[in-house]
This record gives C-alpha cells, sequence and structure tokens, in this order.
C-alpha cells in the first residue's frame, strides 16, 4: 500500500517536473527542448508545448526569405479565416508579424491595421545559412477578433509558408511549387 502511494507521489512529482519546464525563446532549439515534435515532408520541423494558458511553438524552415506559421479552424474556402505569423530580417533585425486572413488566396492583413495588435508574448527568430530557427510564445486564447484562439487537444489545420524576400507584402511560391503547405488535423 505505502510502496504504490509512493509510487504514485513519485509519478505526480515528475509529471509536474516536466510541466513546468518552459522552452527557452532564445533562437535555439535544444534536444527535447518542447513537449510535441512534427518533422513535415518539406524537411520544417515543428515543436510545441502547452503550459497553462500559453502557447510556446518553434520551428526549424528552409528558405531564402520570409518564414512563417498559420492555422485555421475549420476550412471553408482555401486559407480564409487563417491567424498566421510571419519572421523576417529587416535591416538586420527579426521582426515578426501578426496578420490575419481575410481572403482566400493572396495576402494576410496586420493585425494592426484591423484593430488587432501582435500577440506574441516573446519571439526570437534566426536565419542562419538558409534556414530559419523560430521561437515564439503566444496566450491560447487573445480575446482579438484578428487572432484565432488555440485549442488543446481540437485538430486545426496547420500551415507554412516561406517567401523568397525579406519583405512580407510579396508572396511565397504557389502551394504546388513547395512555398506553402497544409497539415491537416494537427492538434495543439
Ligand atoms: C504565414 C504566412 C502564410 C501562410 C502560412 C500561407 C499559406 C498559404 C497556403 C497554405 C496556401 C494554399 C491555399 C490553397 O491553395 O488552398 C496559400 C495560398 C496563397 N497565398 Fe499564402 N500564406 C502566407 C502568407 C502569404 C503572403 C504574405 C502572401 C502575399 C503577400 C500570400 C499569398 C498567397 C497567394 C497568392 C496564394 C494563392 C496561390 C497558391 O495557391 O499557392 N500568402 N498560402
Amino acid at each position: 500500500m505505502m510502496k504504490k502511494l509512493f509510487a504514485a507521489i513519485l509519478a505526480l512529482a515528475l509529471v509536474g517536473t516536466v510541466a513546468l519546464a518552459q522552452p527557452a525563446i532564445d533562437g535555439a532549439i535544444a534536444d527535447g527542448e518542447y513537449a510535441n515534435t512534427v518533422e513535415h515532408d518539406s524537411g520544417a520541423v515543428l515543436y510545441w508545448t502547452v503550459d497553462g494558458d500559453t502557447l510556446y511553438m518553434g520551428y526549424t524552415m528552409e528558405a531564402s526569405g520570409w518564414s512563417g506559421v498559420g492555422w485555421l479552424s475549420e476550412q471553408t474556402n482555401r486559407k480564409a479565416g487563417a491567424d498566421v505569423l510571419m519572421f523576417a530580417i529587416v535591416d538586420g533585425e527579426a521582426v515578426s508579424y501578426d496578420g490575419f486572413q481575410d481572403s482566400a488566396r493572396g495576402e494576410p492583413a496586420h493585425d494592426e491595421d484591423e484593430g488587432g495588435s501582435n500577440s506574441l508574448t516573446d519571439f526570437a527568430a534566426v536565419h542562419e545559412g538558409g534556414v530559419w530557427t523560430v521561437e515564439f510564445s503566444r496566450p491560447l486564447a487573445t480575446g482579438q477578433e484578428t487572432d484565432v484562439d488555440i485549442v488543446p487537444g481540437e485538430a486545426v489545420i496547420f500551415m507554412l509558408a516561406h517567401g523568397n524576400t525579406m519583405d512580407v507584402g510579396r508572396a511565397h511560391d504557389r502551394s504546388n511549387r513547395g512555398g506553402a503547405f497544409y497539415i491537416e488535423g494537427f492538434v495543439f
């Protein structure tokens, strides 16, 4: 009986330790830093941890220009309704953009221009040798109409894209040419 109780307490203590380990948003992703990992066919790797009401996410992606990710809770017309995040190097500095996809195709609007704001609480983005390492944190629910809430355990359509220049006003290559991808059934 005591042995079982001790084992249960030890198990709880271990779970507690894992849950407390927050990823460091420093532009370097260490083995085991995140609770979840998915490698996409494109070669991009996604990493994420949900801790309390915060999402910690990272990715590596090959790209000569900007890179970004997005998610759609329900697909009605291509990418319309997606929350998107883009990262670029501007004047030598990493910049993050929080956007919202109003239209089925084409350029996302910046949240700032639509009554919202950049919802990232922290980010680090490094572009070295044509490969991005990006890390960011964001509240699961931001309360903004320009964002799509993240509900852990519920499947979404995850999107990846990258441009050929650092100008986020220039589109990625077409999806059928490897500039943008969907991951169906992605669960945060
Ligand atoms: C994080 C940022 C972005 C993501 C994740 C993303 C993702 C996607 C995806 C998955 C598609 C395929 C839609 C479909 O065929 O059903 C698409 C299409 C498209 N996107 Fe984006 N996109 C992003 C940013 C941009 C930007 C910045 C532009 C323009 C400045 C752009 C322009 C387009 C256009 C023109 C299409 C239609 C052409 C195609 O089918 O490939 N996107 N995007």
